[in-house]
């Protein structure tokens, strides 16, 4: 690992992994840029939007790739993670869209897709800088505590707790999709560079991530092998 940054809010949170990712993309324009879902990284793209509209933050070259997507959502539902990272980044930036990738959760043949992610990544030549939040339950993507650490992209079966803590953005549990495509650990490892947000409700399972066992039972206890992970944590929630 390289860096903790413990800051005070939500806010300062996407400012200092904002600022990581506009390093970045400023060094070389056209980066692949790892991206996730969730609630922790808005603030981040939040800020890379006024980055954009302020600053000239400039993305027209930047390729993106992110870590999941549910099975059996269409990208125009609202809950895809695709419809999330069009509302929450690209709409507001100058991305060209044909440069945005996502795992396609309505693929018919759903071996197919997860080999043709992994190709994907290979011929953009791997991810340079990844953003990850980290579950309750200490999964990174969607890569669930398991007895190995994954080392292709695949088909998982979610766990209660991952449906659980997900099911606020649905109108129940039951809405939420059982099964998801996610990049695996190796690709993310792969990374160049990782920024992890994290937020004070996960406290424990970061603590347990960091500083505990690695072992894939706690997927993003790997980190502690990455050489070049900046995990910033807000205070708040
Ligand atoms: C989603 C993803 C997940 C989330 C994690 C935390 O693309 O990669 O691993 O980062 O579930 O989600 P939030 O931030 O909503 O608590």
């Amino acid at each position: 690992m390289k860096e903790f940054k413990i800051v005070n809010n939500i806010e300062e949170m996407g400012r200092a992994g904002a600022a990581v990712i506009a390093a970045a993309i400023r060094e070389k324009p056209d980066l692949v840029l790892g991206l996730a879902t969730g609630s922790s990284p808005i603030s981040l793209y939040k800020e890379l939007i006024r980055m954009h509209k302020e600053e000239g933050l400039d993305f027209s070259k930047v390729r993106t790739v992110n870590l999941d997507e549910y099975v059996g959502l269409t990208a125009d539902h609202p809950q895809s993670y695709r419809a999330f990272m069009n509302e929450n980044l690209f709409n507001h930036v100058n991305i060209d869209i044909n440069n945005t990738h996502l795992p396609d959760g309505m693929a018919e043949n759903l071996d197919e897709e997860v080999a043709g992610y992994d190709k994907l990544v290979g011929e953009l030549g791997g991810i340079e800088v990844q953003v990850l939040g980290i579950g309750p339950n200490g999964h990174i993507g969607f890569n669930e505590p398991s007895d190995e650490f994954s080392n292709h992209t695949l088909v998982v079966p979610l766990t209660n707790e991952t449906i659980e803590a997900n099911s606020r953005f649905f109108s129940g549990a039951d809405e939420v999709p059982r099964k998801a495509i996610t990049l695996d650990i190796k690709h993310i490892m792969q990374a160049k560079q990782i920024v992890l947000v994290a937020t004070k409700n996960k406290e424990a399972i970061l603590r347990e991530a960091l500083q505990g066992k690695i072992t894939p039972q706690v997927p993003a206890s790997v980190l502690q092998m990455h050489h070049a992970v900046v995990v910033v944590f807000s205070a708040e929630e």
